[in-house]
């Protein structure tokens, strides 16, 4: 049986388009699947939308529709979008299905009938926009302390959740699996924010009705996060212990952006505990992307349209710049130079050049047939080693969520084989024909060691890395070859590469 991976993405909100903060942790998301289901997992790998709440409903009632109509039109946006950037996702939950609605009432029910959950009293300053309830003394300057917009006095008959009473369990379980909440420094912010005292939670509304009714008093719907966090849940078919259930969950990992950290690292696994559920192996909350050095902002239209990006760049240079520009779990910079300047130097130059030249040079000097190669010498078995680390390198960066790390690993061959290129010099082997088994062997080491570069690359480029696998003789054939030195055969036919990245010009 092959080992299982499940992860998962936030759900989007259907209130707001899909912009380049959402295709970031997607893309990210997609690249670990890839490469999990490449390294042998049977991997779920989850996205989704959330749908209801104040926010939905507010902009419905804004677009003159109803919460479902905008749900049904914007959901087909992020859709089209995971499509075009070629997101490898498993499912697409939607929390207006009736499988997520029926488990998130099942979890309520579970929790208020343990005693976890009661019925009590409200009043609190509420955030419309940020669907969360603050204290007096959590605002700042009268006004919400994560966005800043002002809030309104709230008072209403509510449920809520005891989460007060798994302080302890929460701080003893963080302590005792130091990987559960990543990067480090958001971990210690988790702790002392935990360590300040948890307060029960509010979690339903009588102040509008979209949402899912909480069973057996439906003047309340059930509090926006509860319902979205189950959707980890509900998804794989939670109540029922459905296979999926049995096999996907805990969660191997929930990719998550800082800003929701709180809701993935205090409530969500509170939940669990009160509905005796196990916990997600790790939470991992990435960055910010500010645009241009400016935070990202309807008020400024400085907001990045991803397939605007797709359309002036191509999809496989905007998955490759936000992975290896920024270092995952911190806070980065967009901006379409550094974005041209990647393309040109990393993709076109390094990455494209490596691979036209070389495919050219088998052309030329073995009719794109791919000889076998004689013994290795000190500086081919340098790069084959070269090539061998990476792949370790790159299996301990991508359990670490180090994209970019991992990256630069592969870059470190890329630049190693255009170097051994040079050393080599194939163009004067080609010139003596009793050089020709070294330029043989040349040839093999070059093209074997890309062959391994664009199978791992097949997780980050997907496409272009189809193009690089088909010219070198061994298309669609990655997962029986695998990532052992000396799958290319002898008699592979190789084909010129074509440019796989045009240069950008300034
Ligand atoms: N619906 C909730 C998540 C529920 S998960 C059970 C939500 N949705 S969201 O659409 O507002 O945002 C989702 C993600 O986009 C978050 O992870 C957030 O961090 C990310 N980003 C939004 N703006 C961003 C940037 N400027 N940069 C990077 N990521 C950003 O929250």
């Amino acid at each position: 049986m092959k080992p299982t991976f499940y992860l998962t993405t936030p759900i989007y909100y259907v209130n707001d388009v899909p912009h380049i903060g959402h295709a970031y942790t997607t893309v990210a998301a997609d690249v670990l699947a890839r490469y999990k289901r490449l390294m042998g997992y049977d991997v779920y790998f989850l996205t989704g939308s959330d749908e209801h709440g104040q926010k939905v409903e507010k902009a419905a009632t804004t677009a003159g529709e109803t919460p479902l109509e905008l749900a049904d039109r914007v959901v087909k946006r992020f859709q089209a979008l995971w499509e075009r950037l070629g997101i490898s996702h498993n499912d697409f939950i939607r929390t207006t299905q009736e499988r997520h609605k029926k488990g998130v009432a099942h979890i309520f029910k579970d929790i208020l009938d343990k005693g976890d959950i009661y019925l009590g009293e409200y009043e609190d300053w509420y955030c419309t926009p940020c669907e969360t309830f603050w204290t007096e003394t959590q605002l700042i300057d009268g006004r919400c302390p994560d966005c800043n917009r002002p809030v309104e006095k709230l008072k209403e008959e509510s449920y809520f959740f005891r989460m007060s009473k798994y302080q302890d369990q929460l701080l003893a379980h963080i302590d005792a699996h130091p990987d559960f909440i990543q990067p480090k420094s958001k971990r210690n912010e988790i702790i002392s924010f935990v360590k300040e005292g948890l307060r029960d939670l509010s979690v339903s509304r009588t102040t509008f009705t979209w949402g899912i009714p909480v069973p057996g008093n439906d003047k309340h719907v059930i509090y926006v996060w509860f319902d979205a966090l189950t959707n980890y849940i509900t998804a794989l078919g939670y109540p029922e212990a459905t296979d999926d259930y049995r096999r996907f969950w805990p969660v191997n990992v929930h990719l998550i952006g800082k800003d929701i950290l709180r809701f993935h690292a205090v409530y969500w696994p509170t939940f669990l505990m009160a509905a005796g559920l196990p916990l997600p192996e790790k939470v991992f909350a990435h960055g910010w992307w500010t645009i241009e050095g400016q935070k990202m902002s309807k008020s400024l239209q400085n907001v990045v349209e991803p397939n605007m990006l797709i359309d002036k760049y191509g999809v496989d240079a905007v998955r490759y710049f936000l992975l290896r520009e920024v270092p995952f779990g911190l806070d980065g910079d967009f901006s379409h130079a550094a974005l041209v300047q990647r393309i040109n130097s990393d993709l076109a130059n390094d990455l494209g050049n490596l691979l036209s030249r070389s495919t050219a040079m088998a052309v030329k000097y073995f009719d794109g047939v791919l000889p076998a190669p004689a013994e290795l010498n000190e500086n081919d078995q340098a790069l084959k080693k070269r090539t061998e680390e990476m792949i370790a390198a790159v299996e301990a960066c991508l359990n670490d969520l180090a994209f970019s790390k991992a990256l630069q690993a592969i870059w470190e061959v890329i630049s190693a084989a255009n170097k051994y290129i040079d050393e080599s010099a194939p163009w004067t082997l080609a010139k003596d024909p009793a050089l020709t088994g070294r330029l043989a062997t040349v040839m093999y080491c070059l093209l074997e060691s890309q062959r391994i570069v664009h199978i791992i690359l097949s997780a980050f480029l997907p496409a272009t890395a189809e193009k690089a696998l088909a010219s070198l003789g061994c298309g669609g054939e990655k997962e029986l070859i695998g990532l052992t030195w000396g799958g290319l055969k002898e008699g592979a036919v190789i084909t010129k590469a074509e440019a796989l990245f045009p240069r950008i010009e300034g």
